[in-house]
């Protein structure tokens, strides 16, 4: 029996890779084990619910305010144990998240392959995004086998990682985990967002990157407020478990009218929320993917992204977090129809929702057994 080891320790991870656990698993000659190194407590567990995937081992590692150091000698240790005791084939990783990284270390150690899903996303500064820009090229340079989800990403792997054979196009598995979990008719469960009016536009606001605390998100909380003032509009912000965001999210905004500030909910609930809103606010990465998906028009939240794709494609704009630009760039969408309706309808450049059928089926030319 082949044996797999896929694993993850944070939300976006987990969502991203739970379509390609579930697709695995349908494999009876395969045995597939779910490692969780909890790198994210709460927000990891919401997900694993929504598609019921139990991990087979939970290193439960998280502590509030963990360092980077933190995070990889406690992912390396444990993982690293896991790989030595029960010898998987092939290790499979996500993404940019410093559990990919040191569970790709971890694998490399003990001599087991390293399969990385979402391969080859890059921007030109090894050190925007921080830490990921880094992880995920570490990544890359320890993997032998490369899914990337673009033919752009593919190509940057081509260029970069030398000697590297196996580059594969897959599209991104995200886009199959929006599908699973998007609902015509949805009922919201959290109050909040049950009682939202839906006839006028929402606007959805994530913030969580480690350049974006301090003085960028005070700044973001500004722009909110003048939005909100501005335009007949509710602003709806979807907060990160992290303290240290929450904690400047209630200062600047806690009372504001039609500004609701509420723990961020579960995939199922977040996926939904985006299908019905107006404009997706970000600094997050999966969340330019999934929009464009729902023909929401994305404005990030950075001054650059390593998904370039959506940006030529017209789905998404890169804006920055100075407060004039959001506002304007805003009220723009709000009150240009025909800008409105070119950033919404453009194709979306990240998959068909058979991302994780096509690793499967990569994986099963060369895992037969
Ligand atoms: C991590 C990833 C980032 C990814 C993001 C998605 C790294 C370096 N960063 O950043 O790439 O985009 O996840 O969210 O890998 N916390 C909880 N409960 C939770 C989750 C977080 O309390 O379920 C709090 C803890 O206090 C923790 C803090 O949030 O210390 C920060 O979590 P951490 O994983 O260090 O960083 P993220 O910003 O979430």
């Amino acid at each position: 029996m082949a044996k797999f080891a896929v694993v993850f320790g944070t939300r976006p991870e987990a969502i991203k890779m739970a379509p390609v656990v579930l697709a695995m698993r349908q494999n009876p000659k395969w045995d597939v084990r779910v490692i969780c190194t909890g790198q994210h407590r709460e927000m990891l567990h919401q997900v694993l619910e929504v598609f019921q995937i139990r991990p087979d081992y939970d290193l439960d590692i998280m502590t509030h305010g963990q360092t980077l150091e933190d995070i990889t000698t406690r992912v390396l240790q444990g993982v690293g144990e896991v790989f030595r005791n029960w010898r998987p084939d092939l290790v499979l990783v996500h993404g940019d998240t410093t559990t990919a990284f040191a569970a790709a270390l971890a694998a490399f150690y003990a001599q087991v392959p390293i399969a990385h899903v979402e391969a080859g996303l890059r921007t030109a500064d090894l050190g925007n995004p921080f830490p990921e820009e880094a992880n995920r090229r570490l990544t890359d340079v320890l993997a032998e086998i490369h899914f990337a989800p673009t033919e752009q990403a593919a190509e940057n792997i081509r260029r970069e990682v030398r000697g590297s054979k196996e580059v594969y196009i897959t599209g991104n598995t995200v886009i199959d985990a929006l599908l699973q979990v998007v609902e015509e008719d949805y009922q919201f469960r959290t109050p909040a967002l049950a009682g939202l009016d839906f006839s006028k536009p929402i606007v959805v606001v994530t913030v969580h990157r480690r350049e974006n605390w301090g003085t960028p998100l005070v700044g973001i909380c500004q722009a909110l407020r003048e939005i909100v003032a501005a335009h007949q509009c509710q602003i709806v912000v979807a907060m990160h478990q992290n303290p240290r965001l929450q904690e400047v999210f209630r200062r600047e905004l806690d009372g504001v009218e039609h500004v609701y500030l509420i723990p961020a909910p579960d995939y199922r609930e977040f996926a939904n929320l985006m299908k019905r809103s107006k404009l997706l606010l970000t600094d997050s990465g999966g969340l330019q993917e999934e929009a464009p998906a729902l023909n929401v028009p994305v404005l990030v939240l950075r001054e650059q992204t390593e998904r370039p794709e959506g940006v030529a494609a017209g789905t998404c704009k890169v804006v920055g977090t100075a407060p004039q630009r959001i506002v304007e760039s805003v009220a723009e969408l709000l009150t240009n129809a025909q800008v409105y309706n070119t950033m919404a309808l453009a194709p979306n450049p990240y998959g068909d929702g058979r991302a994780a059928q096509r690793i499967c089926g990569i994986l099963e030319q060369k895992y037969t057994v």
